[in-house]
């Protein structure tokens, strides 16, 4: 059996539930992912997924970015100090499970093409904090019949955009909520974010 010590390590970044984290925490555990959790950051400190951290016995860290704007510090010093707190735990990747910052070129230069974001909809389609929302009212104005899902690697400081590891179609059905929609959503990201990071590691892990 495989030393976890020399599994490929992941830092999850976080700001809510983590139902993806906790998509990535079983797969941990069930052996479908072939990696280790070094460490779980949240910039909110009510994030519920720092629970479900604790609970798998990962480390926490929590990052706020108010006291760098009470203090006049700008983004970049946050970014960096993210980034030295990161380092503490060596990851390997670094994954956005539901991150809601955008990162500056002080925090990206640390891990380039080693950043993974998992965005709810399809390249090019409804960008930013409302994707589910935005696919939805599109379909009710008879624009799309469809939206989806995709993980993607993160060079730069555009937002939801980059180099496509990973998508998959999620129909919008007639009588759609944003609750339910969200809920076929939130069940493919899980699906789908285990099987590209399943698939990434195991790819750096063979040309290793
Ligand atoms: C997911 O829909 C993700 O794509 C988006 O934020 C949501 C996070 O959900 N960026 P959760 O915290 O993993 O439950």
């Amino acid at each position: 059996m495989t030393s976890s010590a020399h599994l490929p390590t992941l830092a999850v970044l976080i700001s809510g539930s983590g139902s993806n984290l906790q998509a990535i925490i079983d797969a941990v555990d069930s052996g479908r992912l072939a990696a280790r959790i070094a460490v779980v950051a949240s910039n909110r400190k009510a994030a519920y997924g720092l629970e479900r951290a604790e609970a798998a016995g990962i480390p926490t860290r929590y990052h706020p970015l108010k006291p760098y704007r009470d203090a006049g510090k700008d983004r970049n010093q946050y970014d960096a100090d993210l980034a030295a707190l990161l380092a503490e735990y060596a990851p390997d990747w670094v994954v956005l499970a539901g991150w809601m910052h955008i990162f500056s070129h002080a925090f990206l230069q640390h891990y380039p093409n080693r950043i993974v974001n998992l965005h709810p909809a399809l390249p090019g389609q409804f960008p930013g904090a409302h994707a589910i929302d935005d696919a939805l009212a599109a379909f009710q104005r008879g624009e799309v019949d469809h939206t989806g899902v995709m993980v993607h690697l993160v060079p730069d400081e555009r937002v939801d955009e980059g180099p496509v590891l990973a998508t998959r179609a999620v129909p919008i059905l007639p009588g759609d909520t944003h609750d339910t929609l969200a809920a076929r959503i939130h069940a493919t990201e899980h699906d789908l974010l285990v099987e590209t990071l399943s698939q990434l590691v195991r790819s750096s892990v063979s040309k290793e």
